[in-house]
């Protein structure tokens, strides 16, 4: 479900047309739809209602703090990954007490910063990780609460970057080791267990994997139960998938009620880390058509947009359905739709029915709420695109589009070249 729908023969987000905010901030941007975002929200958050939870938004998907802010506003809060990821959360509001910390490669002065802020947990991913967090926390005489990342040796069945909970993964601490690692936390003095954490991978479409890795965890706590180790909360990660053609994921109460049915009398207070389920398909990549080409072997259509912009098609080889903004432009045409970066594998749409459009034409790149602006980069001296939020028949610029003078901030010619 989202807000973004023809009325009048031209696509809408919400009560605004979309050409409409093409010519004040120019092309390309991300466009996010308020309604979408909340709806989206409330729907994962209220799924979990039944039982105690927090619901910490994945701020990798998309960190802009004007959303962060919005899910703050409903109660929500943050899983990081970086400083920068704290920075950005503070900024946004979020209450520091609803941050908790994942990430394999947190530095020394990471986890003081995070330590200093407060936050309610530190997800850690090996024995090395947990030295440096206690010699962090002796400095500032704190005690730092943790929960043990675990890799349960679940395979997500989804693109292999982005599966994460299989023993050859880079991610977290196998479970067969686990216990120990609890064992030696549990007798270091500025440490604080609090719970175990779990993330398997991303856009999973199907629950089994989910509940498989639960039943794994389920077992850990017990055993760290029988070891006079007993956890306050349990971190089940992100994961959920979105349709971005014609996957069927599970409704986030079908997830939820499969949670809630495997984790049976568990008491712990639930953290769950959801990001591309909430963002997905509540933004999309607007971009203006430049020229199209036919040759004999395809056609191609040119846009102002490449993969600096949305890296997923050309890394990940993902899908992302595009519309005309122009109603009328409802023929269909298989062709590769890329980008001015001198790469051939620049591309956003490839042997793809697109739509016939011509140059000037507008297109919506759908579902790219998710790693879509926040995946971008500079490449080939590109300035990042800007950043709207619609709400109702208003749109609000979250972020502007760089400048040039943007691109060589902090960059010097060495005085011997002067
Ligand atoms: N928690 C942890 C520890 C994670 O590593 C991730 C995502 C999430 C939560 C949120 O997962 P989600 O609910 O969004 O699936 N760039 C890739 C996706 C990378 C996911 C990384 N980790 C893509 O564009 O598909």
């Amino acid at each position: 479900m989202h807000h973004f729908a023809y009325q009048n023969g031209r696509l809408h987000a919400e009560a605004v047309d979309i050409e409409t905010i093409a010519q004040e901030v120019d092309t390309p941007f991300y466009l996010y739809s308020h309604a979408t975002l909340s709806q989206h929200f409330k729907a994962f958050d209220d799924a979990f209602a039944t039982i105690p939870h927090l619901t910490c938004f994945a701020v990798k998907a998309c960190s802009n703090i004007g959303i962060l802010s919005l899910f703050s506003s409903l109660g929500g809060g943050a899983d990081i990954v970086s400083g920068g990821e704290l920075f950005r959360a503070l900024k946004a509001g979020v209450d520091p007490k609803k941050i908790v910390y994942s990430g394999v490669g947190k530095t020394g002065v990471e986890l003081r910063q995070a330590l200093h802020t407060g936050i309610l947990m530190f997800n850690i991913e090996s024995e090395q990780e947990l030295d440096a967090l206690q010699a962090a926390a002796a400095d500032l005489n704190l005690k730092a609460p943790v929960s043990f990342r675990i890799n349960p040796d679940v395979d997500p069945k989804t693109h292999a970057y982005i599966s994460t909970g299989l023993a050859k993964n880079k991610f977290g601490i196998a479970i067969d080791q686990a216990l120990a690692v609890y064992q030696r936390a549990k007798e270091m003095k500025n440490i604080e267990i609090k719970g175990v954490s779990c993330h398997i991978g991303s856009q999973l479409t199907d629950v089994g994997p989910f509940v498989e890795s639960l039943r794994k965890v389920k077992g850990f706590i017990a055993r760290l139960a029988d070891n006079n180790i007993q956890i306050s909360h349990l971190d089940l990660g992100g994961g959920l998938g979105i349709t971005y053609d014609d996957e069927a994921p599970p409704h986030p109460d079908a997830y939820a009620k499969a949670i809630k049915d495997e984790l049976g009398d568990l008491n712990c207070t639930l953290i769950l880390e959801p990001g591309r389920v909430i963002v997905g398909n509540a933004g999309i990549l607007v971009s203006r058509i430049l020229y199209t080409k036919t040759n004999i072997a395809k056609k191609f259509m040119i846009v102002d947009a490449g993969m600096n912009d949305l890296a997923r098609p050309s890394l990940y080889g993902a899908y992302h359905g595009i519309l005309p903004v122009n109603e009328q432009r409802s023929g269909k045409v298989i062709a590769d739709v890329v980008g001015p970066i001198c790469e051939t594998g620049d591309f956003l749409a490839k042997d793809q029915e697109v739509p016939d459009c011509e140059p000037g034409d507008l297109l919506a790149v759908m579902s790219a709420g998710a790693y879509g602006f926040t995946m971008s980069s500079n490449y080939n001296t590109r300035p990042r695109v800007a950043e709207v939020l619609v709400k109702d028949d208003d749109y609000y610029l979250i972020r502007q589009r760089e400048t040039y003078s943007d691109l060589i901030r902090g960059e010097a010619i060495p005085d011997f070249l002067k």
